[in-house]
């Protein structure tokens, strides 16, 4: 086994509260192989545990942000060994974006490039987007025989209309940053030049708040779309007082306080001070 970190596949850097994660395959357009979906339960865990990691951006090394599954050692290689080998390498990657969509701290996926069929499960996963206008998006199963699986069709169900998901998923046609921004797939794109600051910028916005609240806050916006409403009103009243029992600061007082009492901040326009 590699001593490298991550055994070379993914790249793991710290800086001023945020984990760049960086997959980094870029003579294979960062493809999502074997290795690097076992790998990334170890990132996954490590950066969940690291005070190092108060926002953790998902990105790709080189032109690409993931060229997604690797047909060669995801799927020919993998189904060359049998049905067991094929179900595990399914269990690693589904349970790696699963992991990452449920992740105990904000996420952004930052698209720097080409991004194709697998690679749409982790950009879902990712609580926000922020494509580079050159980045190319495409559901390219169709254009070698298979449908979109691994949840690439369920995320395009979730973001877009159903003409749109419907156009991409049977035409494979690729479409640009500015494009995935107005169908719903990222929520801005901007030039590749601005992307990292871009995203800099608004994880230091994430930053700000109290972590307990933006977790609940995710976690909640993400179960309630399969509640009915009167389910989603029950749930959110108590996942608020699970996030009130969690929060050591008190960080919901505080917040009254500065505002009423204090007089140091607006909500309405700002955070309160932590
Ligand atoms: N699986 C396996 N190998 C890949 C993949 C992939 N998904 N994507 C790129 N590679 C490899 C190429 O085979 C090539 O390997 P080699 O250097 O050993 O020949 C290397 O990465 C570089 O790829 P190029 O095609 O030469 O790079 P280029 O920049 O010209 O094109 C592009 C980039 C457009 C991303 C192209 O590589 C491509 O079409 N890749 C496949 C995209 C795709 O459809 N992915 C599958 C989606 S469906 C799913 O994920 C279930």
């Amino acid at each position: 086994m590699s001593t490298e970190p991550y055994e070379g596949v993914v790249k793991v850097d710290f800086d001023n509260g945020v984990a760049w994660v960086t997959l980094n395959r870029p003579d294979k357009r960062n493809c999502m192989n074997p290795t690097l979906n076992r790998v990334m339960h170890d990132v996954l865990d490590d950066l969940e545990d690291d005070d190092r990691c108060g926002v953790l951006v998902l990105t790709g090394e080189g032109t690409s942000f993931s060229a997604g599954m690797d047909l060669k050692e995801y799927f020919r290689e993998t189904e060359a060994k049998g049905h067991m080998a094929t179900r595990r390498a399914q269990r690693d990657s589904y349970g790696w974006w699963r992991r990452l969509r449920w992740f105990e701290k904000p996420t952004i996926a930052m698209v720097n490039g080409w991004c194709f069929g697998g690679a749409f499960a982790p950009l879902f996963a990712c609580d926000l987007a922020i494509a580079a206008d050159e980045a190319q998006f495409g559901l390219s199963e169709i254009n070698w025989g298979i449908l979109p699986g691994g949840g690439a069709t369920k995320v395009v169900e979730q973001l877009m209309n159903q003409r749109q998901a419907m156009y991409y998923i049977l035409t494979g046609e690729m479409l640009g940053g500015q494009k995935a921004a107005e169908l719903g797939l990222v929520n801005e794109s901007v030039p590749l030049g601005d992307l990292r600051g871009r995203v800099r910028a608004l994880a230091d916005v994430l930053l700000a708040k109290n972590p307990v609240t933006v977790k609940a806050a995710k976690d909640a916006f993400k179960r309630v779309i399969d509640m009915t409403y009167d389910d989603a009103e029950d749930y959110l009243v108590v996942r608020q007082e699970a996030a009130n029992h969690l929060d050591k600061t008190e960080g919901r007082k505080e917040g009254i306080r500065q505002f009423i009492d204090e007089k140091s901040y607006k909500p309405g326009l700002a955070s309160y001070r932590r």
